[in-house]
């Protein structure tokens, strides 16, 4: 029996966590599924999709399912497959996650499917795994076959001569994946490898037995029963430190660069951090694999990386993703034709379809997200309520992800802004975005005249370790959930002022109530210790340990318009950065756009917009001037944006968790974490500042303003349909954009149509 649509199938990428090279000559190694995933799914004609060009391997898949399917007595008739990997990408950079082997499985899976057979099914999944593997050797012959096995099992695996197994993960064991900034091939990386035998065979094999030896030793780790996590992650630094050392024999005989200075760079930083790093998969510069004992471990690497080096621990990939799996729907696409000029019924419809949020669920915007009797619960005196235009911008493309960004706001533009530039961003590969941890500051005033400052300072620093227990304690269920007190830090103010911080991560809250709390229990202990009075105990909202970085790289191509070239308008951009760097009138006026964007994702989502705008500020005066909190320079023929914004936001607790317009909100962004929810927003704050400067830099603000303006007018005099954008059109090209002619062209064009 055959499906008449086929659903969609997807499977997930994959890090070598040890063992490669010598797999290829029959060692051990372990693989991890990652939740990275490539769908084959039928192209959707209602979403504008054509079929998809075939590349090598979707045509080596095709190929061996059709043998295998035709064989078999099956049907083989189902439209060829549109495949996205778009999460394999991060800007215009595909990471090094087994992309091919993900795509490979992928298309048997969705034949199989069409063809009415299970992929759940464990018998088909043999199946699949057997055609998948015979097609990517068909196209990358050196390959070990273990990340097919991932692609297609999931999970960790230990993989060995062509014989994959599920293995438990143990706990206290936790990874993290390093993004080490360069592409790396894989088939090239591995031919000069294993060619360089010839070269020294006797020093090639002892470099393949070190990986071997790693490898099993790692194994032995996992799999211990009584080794605790201190003793594992001990013989996961050594079996990395074997690795890394017979990564470099093999590189000194290959000539292939394995260990590239950002590799060294992680594994020096990780050794100092008691944390074990190795290069994932052929390496030579793309990934590396971390391991720690603890979240907080990881999270302090993932911050001495990123502040020092400019190095990201890719925050949204998780390990053990399930293998080979039927998707309800094809992946979500952003992308959408039109969408401006359709209803707000239509707009739901589309937005049900793209996310599978039931359309009952958008009727709840209808109240405005509360009712007056919630409302009166909320504060106090309460006479009423006030709602606010929420809209969805489309195009936007982060890290490989696409995303329907929610936006309140009451200004026209800001929206059709963000979606313009945003599309302007993913012709260069989207926008990528790195997060802190989520970090929350405590601060604690110590107030006194009768001892040195100084000494107060270095009596609280003496208390790191009692105040951080003291921190925890005040939050167990944070603790559990994996947050909690991660550092203290001291500064002397003047000869009476010490301040005490402690860093706390919030996990997926914002963290107000958290960290006062925080604040408010480790007081007493720093007065009784100083000698010292405690006079405010409070978060702060200057949140720069929770910085979100996003970056953007558009091809000046895109950024043409009529009577300008993209060449021009990227250098126009340029300067308009410029004079917001040296000018703070300017710089003002430049976050002002900025925050169109960041507070209208904030505000839609349940969120402190005051904490945030309190915050950016205060980071924009960061080095003593008020400057921007975004830049753009002409690299070549592209326009490079990058910002930085704290991002101190939750997506529990609050409005987040009551307010039905903002559940809404959160469940159009796929019920994201803080972290992730933070990425969206520094994106669509970056989107708005690129669409106001290109519109300031070329034809000047007042243009588009005003096309939009005189919608909102002819809206107002009670156009209805498409009487809205006739009337509108109409204001334009009179010249004259008042209320008074809204209505008097309102009429005359009812008078002509009766
Ligand atoms: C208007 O809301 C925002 C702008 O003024 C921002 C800017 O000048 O960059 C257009």
């Amino acid at each position: 029996m055959s499906n008449s649509f086929p659903r969609p199938v997807s499977c997930p990428a994959k890090a070598f966590l040890m063992g490669e090279y010598a797999v290829l000559r029959g060692a051990p190694a372990w693989l991890a599924a990652v939740d990275v995933r490539a769908t084959a799914y039928a192209p959707r004609a209602s979403f504008g999709e054509c079929e998809a060009v075939a590349t090598p391997i979707v045509a080596a898949a095709t190929d061996h399912v059709r043998r295998y399917l035709t064989g078999h007595a099956r049907t083989f008739e189902a439209p060829a497959p549109s495949v996205d990997t778009a999460r394999f990408h991060h800007g215009g950079r595909k990471l090094g996650l087994g992309s091919s082997a993900a795509v490979a499985a992928a298309v048997v899976g969705y034949y199989l499917r069409a063809a009415g057979l299970s992929v759940d099914d464990p018998e088909i999944r043999g199946v699949a795994l057997r055609v998948a593997t015979a097609a990517h050797r068909e196209v990358q012959p050196r390959g070990s076959g273990a990340d097919v096995a991932a692609a297609v099992l999931g999970g960790i695996l230990r993989f060995e001569a062509g014989d994959a197994v599920a293995q438990d993960w143990p706990e206290g064991l936790v990874v993290g994946l390093v993004d080490s900034g360069a592409p790396a091939s894989t088939p090239e990386l591995v031919k000069r490898v294993l060619g360089a035998r010839e070269r020294d065979p006797a020093e090639h094999d002892r470099a393949i037995s070190r990986i071997r030896a790693a490898s099993e030793r790692f194994g032995s780790a996992l799999a211990a029963p009584d080794g605790g996590p201190s003793s594992r992650l001990d013989a996961t630094r050594h079996a990395c430190a074997e690795h890394n050392a017979a990564l470099r024999t093999l590189s000194a005989l290959s000539g292939a660069p394995l260990m590239t200075p950002a590799l060294e760079t992680i594994v020096r930083a990780a050794e100092g951090l008691s944390v074990a790093a190795k290069p994932s998969g052929a390496a030579g510069g793309d990934l590396a694999v971390v391991f720690a004992d603890s979240q907080a471990s990881l999270d302090r690497l993932a911050v001495r990386l990123l502040r020092g080096h400019g190095l990201a621990l890719l925050g949204h990939v998780q390990i053990g993703a399930p293998g080979l799996r039927e998707e309800a729907l094809a992946p979500l696409s952003s992308r959408v034709r039109g969408f401006f000029a359709m209803g707000v019924a239509s707009r739901r419809q589309r937005l049900t379809e793209a996310t599978g949020i039931p359309s009952e669920r958008f009727d709840e915007l209808d109240a405005g997200g509360i009712d007056l009797s919630e409302a009166a619960h909320m504060i106090e005196n309460v006479i009423g309520g006030l709602t606010l235009p929420l809209g969805v911008a489309t195009n936007f493309r982060i890290n490989g992800r696409d995303y329907f960004v929610p936006m309140c706001v009451e200004e026209s533009s800001v929206v059709a802004a963000a979606s313009n530039a945003a599309k302007m961003v993913r012709e260069g590969g989207g926008f990528v975005a790195h997060a802190d941890p989520p970090w929350m500051i405590a601060q604690v005033q110590l107030v006194g005249d009768d001892r040195d400052a100084g000494e107060v300072a270095n009596v609280a620093r003496g208390l790191r370790s009692e105040l951080l227990a003291r921190a925890d304690a005040a939050h167990p269920r944070l603790v559990s959930r994996g947050g909690g007190a991660r550092d203290v830090e001291v500064r002397v103010l003047d000869e009476r002022n010490v301040v005490v911080h402690v860093l706390v991560d919030c996990r997926d809250a914002m963290g107000a109530n958290l960290i006062n709390t925080v604040a408010e229990a480790v007081a007493p202990t720093l007065e009784r210790a100083t000698g010292w009075r405690c006079v405010l105990r409070i978060l702060s909202n200057l949140s720069d340990r929770r910085i979100t970085r996003v970056t953007a790289r558009v091809p000046v191509t895109a950024l043409a318009g009529p009577g300008w070239s993209g060449a021009d308008v990227a250098e126009r951009i340029a300067a308009a950065s410029h004079f917001a760097d040296c000018d703070p009138y300017r710089a003002a006026t430049h976050n002002k756009g900025i925050m169109n964007g960041v507070d209208a994702v904030v505000l839609a989502t349940g969120n402190d917009w005051r904490a945030i705008e309190a915050g950016a500020h205060a980071f924009a005066c960061r080095d003593g001037q008020y400057r921007p909190l975004a830049t753009w320079s002409v690299q070549g023929d592209e326009l490079c944006g990058d910002m930085q914004l704290p991002t101190a936001v939750g997506v529990v607790g609050g409005l987040t968790t009551t307010h039905r317009s903002a559940k809404v909100a959160l469940d159009l962004l796929g019920r994201p974490s803080a972290t992730e929810l933070g990425r969206v927003i520094a994106a669509t704050g970056l989107a708005s500042n690129l669409a106001a400067l290109r519109a300031l830099a070329t034809d000047g603000i007042q243009r588009g303003h005003m096309s939009l303006h005189a919608r909102t007018l002819a809206f107002g005099a009670g156009a209805i349909g498409e009487e809205v954008d006739q009337v509108a059109e109409k204001l334009v090209s009179v010249g004259e954009i008042k209320p008074e002619r809204a209505e008097s062209l309102l009429r005359e064009l009812r008078g002509q149509k009766s």
